[in-house]
């Protein structure tokens, strides 16, 4: 852990406790690449992002759902226009499929256009051959080649040209808004808020509703590594006007999210509440947590990551994720908000176009030996197009007809 100021950026001169910040081999090039990405241009406008804040608004009354997806882990080459069309062309199509079945509005958010930043539950790796080397912690901070491991501040100032070229890819092809332009036709981007050092610098005033926002994209989320209810991930996103999602594993405790919720919930749409239990701790720590809530928990969005919590590695020694247990997790999740008379609003999915066999279908082929193929993550496993729409497909059915409204 090291200690972030995030004095300078017009957001607050205290200092908290960042977890998983790099360990910058170049600490003096740090500020510069600070005062460089603080010049630069706001990577989305206000406007778009309080748009986005309206339609979550809508999901958390259950008059529309959100589709969150893409990788676990972009990488920079993915910044180009076919591949962010491939991208939001999936997200699209899912968002089709969900509307068909219930009738819902969905709204679009991607996790592209800038997820390029990964925590990671060891600093370190151990190779096959014993060497240990720093771990790949996303392309704004090293490479997944062995070779590019030490940390590189520069990299911000590449993650920031590389989510550039996407959310302009997004836009010619008409996914982006570049304002509020009409709610639920419009493609959103997010990522996960990890990297201070990144993030602090892109923080704007807000013309549309005053205070400040981050500018890096329209909705960020707090990991599950990055939740300390007194730490600076916290902090800046109780800072920023855009709205924020936090990640709820099996370890919150009670007194977290109350202390989390109450701290962050401010205003319908702020806050969207991100589950990523696991197949089997879904219903008994989602009903512990609710009902630690109480009334707190009808002022959130409720989405379901059914990804993190269901992790699991194949007899090769990959990670993977069976589609059972992304289902069952989807199942737990609608039910126990059900019984709470809270709404299901959306789902978070790490998925991809490409064809890859990354998530498995069939149980019986975790013990296979020889490697999945094609596996071409960076990171986590993501679910093929078929799997996803499996995934959209059954919680649409779960919800329609109509069954979401009150
Ligand atoms: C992720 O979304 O890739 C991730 C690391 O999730 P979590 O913080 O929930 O573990
Ligand atoms: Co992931």
């Amino acid at each position: 852990m090291t200690t972030t100021s995030l004095g300078g950026d017009g957001v607050t001169s205290r200092e908290r406790t960042a977890a998983q910040q790099p360990d910058w081999q170049a600490p003096d090039a740090v500020a510069r690449v600070r005062a460089e990405l603080g010049a630069r241009h706001p990577l989305v406008d206000a406007a778009a992002c309080h748009a986005l804040r309206g339609e979550l608004r809508a999901a958390s009354r259950g008059q529309a759902f959100v589709i969150q997806g893409g990788d676990c882990a972009e990488p920079f080459a993915d910044a180009t226009a076919d591949r962010m069309q491939a991208k939001a062309a999936l997200l699209e199509d899912l968002a089709d499929l969900f509307e068909g079945h219930t009738g819902l509005p969905v709204v679009r958010v991607g996790r592209f256009a800038g997820q390029y930043a990964k925590p990671r539950s060891s600093p370190v790796e151990t190779l096959p051959d014993g060497a240990v080397v720093p771990a790949f912690r996303g392309e704004a901070v090293n490479g997944f080649d062995l070779a590019e491991r030490e940390p590189d501040v520069r990299r911000l100032l590449a993650a920031y040209d590389h989510a550039a070229a996407g959310l302009d890819a997004l836009f010619l092809n008409r996914f982006l808004p570049l304002a509020c332009d009409g709610p639920f036709v419009q493609t959103y981007v997010s990522h996960e808020a990890l990297l201070m050092d990144f993030e602090q610098p892109l923080v704007r005033p807000d013309w549309y509703a005053g205070g400040h926002y981050a500018s890096s994209a329209h909705f960020l989320w707090i990991g599950d590594r990055t939740r300390q209810p007194d730490g600076a991930h916290v902090h800046f996103a109780r800072s920023i006007t855009n709205p924020v999602g936090l990640k709820v594993g099996p370890t919150m405790t009670a007194p977290e999210i109350t202390a989390l919720v109450t701290g962050l919930a401010r205003g319908e749409g702020k806050l969207t509440l991100i589950a990523r239990m696991g197949a089997e701790q879904v219903v008994p720590k989602l009903t512990e947590l609710i009902a630690a809530l109480g009334p707190m928990a009808g002022s959130v969005v409720w989405m379901c990551d059914p990804m993190h919590g269901n992790t699991r590695k194949t007899a090769a020694g990959q990670k993977t994720r069976l589609l059972a247990d992304v289902l069952t997790e989807v199942g737990g999740f609608v039910g126990v908000l059900r019984g709470h008379g809270l709404r299901p609003g959306g789902l978070h999915l790490e998925m991809t176009p490409d064809p890859v066999a990354e998530c498995l279908a069939r149980p019986e082929d975790l013990v296979r030996t020889e490697p999945l193929a094609p596996y071409t993550s960076l990171c986590d496993p993501r679910l093929d197009r078929g799997q996803a729409e499996a995934v959209v497909r059954y919680a649409a059915e779960l919800i329609s007809p109509g069954g979401n409204r009150r």
